[in-house]
């Protein structure tokens, strides 16, 4: 689905990414953790061709993307859930879902993309005429989740998708997550809790000051550097 290839990325002058390797198969959910500043971030924006990559190759089934325009990458299938609050808070819910949909030109398939997020998520639903800002944190989260949905992505990278939800929302966003893996939509997540990382991934990478420095199963919860670093507490 997704190999990334020796990548070196940053900002201008500063290099980031110092050769990293990664895949991401079909039907695959991969985790990306690591300490802040690691880098974890910046991959997702080398993918979509929002930092500066300076060598390396990104394959999306099988095609070469390296430096594709951003929508482009969009238009082939894939989608980036964004850090932080990323809602266009003075736009209605359903305002904001029918930007994920602008480039799906079929109305059937806008609507149903509609339904679709509104049955995953019936809170969208109930107060959809409502402006975006006046949506809990956890609502919010799911907002931005379903307007990457209406794009109908089949890889889904989202950069630390659970940020600031109580653990009783992190339990259903990584409910959500494996329901969509069912529907067969593919996933690269960074984020910040190493243990549920790897508990809900198929496979795991660890970041490190831009190298990759350990990658794994379920089995790495058990690995010594894993549990002292990511488990005992610092996350
Ligand atoms: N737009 C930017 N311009 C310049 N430097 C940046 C930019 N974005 C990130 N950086 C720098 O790149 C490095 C890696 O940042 P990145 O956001 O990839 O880390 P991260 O692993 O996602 O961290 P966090 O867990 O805090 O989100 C950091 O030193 C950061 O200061
Ligand atoms: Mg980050």
């Amino acid at each position: 689905m997704l190999v990334i290839e020796d990548l070196y990325s940053g900002y201008g002058e500063l290099k980031v990414l110092k050769g990293v390797n990664i895949s991401v198969g079909k039907n695959e959910i991969v985790a990306l953790i690591g300490p802040n500043g690691a880098g974890k971030s910046t991959v997702i924006k080398s993918i979509f061709n929002i930092s500066d990559v300076s060598s390396g190759k990104v394959t999306f089934r099988d095609q070469d993307i390296t430096g594709l325009r951003t929508h482009e990458i969009i238009k082939l299938g894939i989608s980036y859930l964004n850090q932080g609050k990323i809602n266009f808070s003075n736009l209605t819910v359903k305002e904001n879902l029918m930007i994920g949909a602008d480039q799906i030109f079929e109305p059937e398939l806008v609507e149903e993309g509609l339904e679709r997020v509104y049955n995953k998520f019936p809170d969208l639903r109930s107060k959809e005429n409502e402006l975006a800002y006046t949506l809990s944190g956890g609502q919010q989260q799911m907002l931005a989740l379903g307007r990457s949905l209406m794009q109908r992505p089949v890889l889904l990278l989202m950069d630390e998708p659970s940020l600031g939800l109580s653990p009783k929302l992190q339990k259903e966003l990584f409910e959500t997550i494996a329901g969509l893996r069912e529907e067969g939509i593919s996933m690269l997540i960074v984020e910040q809790n190493a243990k549920k990382a790897i508990e809900l991934a198929d496979r795991t990478y660890l970041l490190e000051d831009g190298k990759v420095v350990l990658e794994g199963g379920k089995e790495i919860l058990e690995n010594e550097a894993i549990k002292n670093v990511y488990l005992g507490g610092r996350y």
